[in-house]
């Protein structure tokens, strides 16, 4: 008799539309695309042939940069350096969780120099432990943090090697996931962290291989599953605050089952920033905890 009264009122409970969740407020790296310009492809998103437009480009990113500060967030400004056009994509430079440093080591020798600039800004803004690291990682590009684990992207740009030294290095459980889609080269363009407080995300399984497919489907079994077109409008290179949830504005897909689960989708245009193959997630790095002295 008690697990028959049990059971409906469980069932009823699920079924009644979701509570807006709370923000927390935040604090993102991000760097302006001054120096912005496709002339080299290292990422089939990538075509030189295609002109830029770089005060729409400009006008685009600032959005993005006001968007976060009108919602209450930190944004830090990393000062661009000519001949390093893809150092928009601030995500790539470093990773910082609970105030330590994960620097970056990029895999193309095009954007080799960013990680240096990343890690000069860090030790002036009272970071000290910072870690030069001796394998290739691509920063918050293949390293996704949700409260238990750090979900680690592989096969395109970081290597499985800086898995482990995220982990050690962290002290956080690192779960090494397999990319087998060229267009979904970086984590963070197959996947995005919904809320860092209970482990709730968004993914493309056709990203991901057989095995890490399982291996999402056992640790997130909520979690929204997107739809190849909304994979395709870069859709998962999303930024969340906990309740609000920037996006590119083209992921329509996404929007209703974002808000079914109390979410706040903000639809983002960052048409010209999609022609070096990034979008919101990509423009932003998230800085973790406080400096630790
Ligand atoms: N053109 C850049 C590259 O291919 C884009 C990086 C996008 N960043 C990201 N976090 N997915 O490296």
């Amino acid at each position: 008799a008690v697990t028959h009264t049990l059971c409906p009122q469980a069932h009823a409970a699920r079924e009644e539309p979701s509570l807006p969740r709370d923000a927390s407020p935040r604090r993102y790296l991000m760097c302006p695309p001054e120096h912005f310009r496709v002339t080299y492809s290292i990422n089939p998103w990538m075509d030189p042939a295609k002109p830029v437009d770089l005060p729409l480009a400009l006008t685009q990113w600032e959005d993005l940069r006001d968007r976060y500060r009108s919602l209450g967030h930190t944004v830090e400004l990393l000062t661009p350096r000519p001949g390093l056009p893809d150092m928009v994509y601030a995500a790539n430079g470093a990773t910082v969780v609970d105030g330590r440093v994960l620097g970056a080591r990029f895999a193309y020798a095009e954007r080799a120099l960013e990680a240096e600039a990343h890690l000069e800004w860090f030790r002036a803004h009272g970071f000290t432990e910072i870690c030069e690291p001796a394998h290739i990682n691509e920063g918050e590009g293949d390293f996704a943090v949700t409260s238990s684990w750090i979900l680690a992207g592989r096969g395109f740009r970081s290597s499985p090697l800086s898995h482990d030294e995220a982990q050690e290095f962290f002290g956080r459980p690192v779960i090494g996931l397999d990319l087998v889609d060229p267009r979904y080269y970086h984590l963070d363009t197959a996947l995005a962290v919904l809320d860092d407080r209970t482990d709730d995300v968004m993914y493309y399984p056709g990203a991901f291989s057989p095995g890490s497919r399982a291996v999402l489907a056992r640790l997130f079994p909520d979690a929204i599953i997107a739809e190849e077109a909304d994979a395709a409008a870069l859709g998962l290179n999303a930024v969340s605050d906990g309740r609000h949830v920037l996006l590119p504005q083209t992921a329509l897909g996404l929007f209703a089952p974002l808000r079914a689960r109390g979410y706040e989708p903000v639809g983002m245009d960052l048409g010209e920033l999609l022609k070096g193959g990034g979008s919101v997630k990509c423009c932003t790095q998230e800085l973790r905890g406080e400096p630790r002295g």
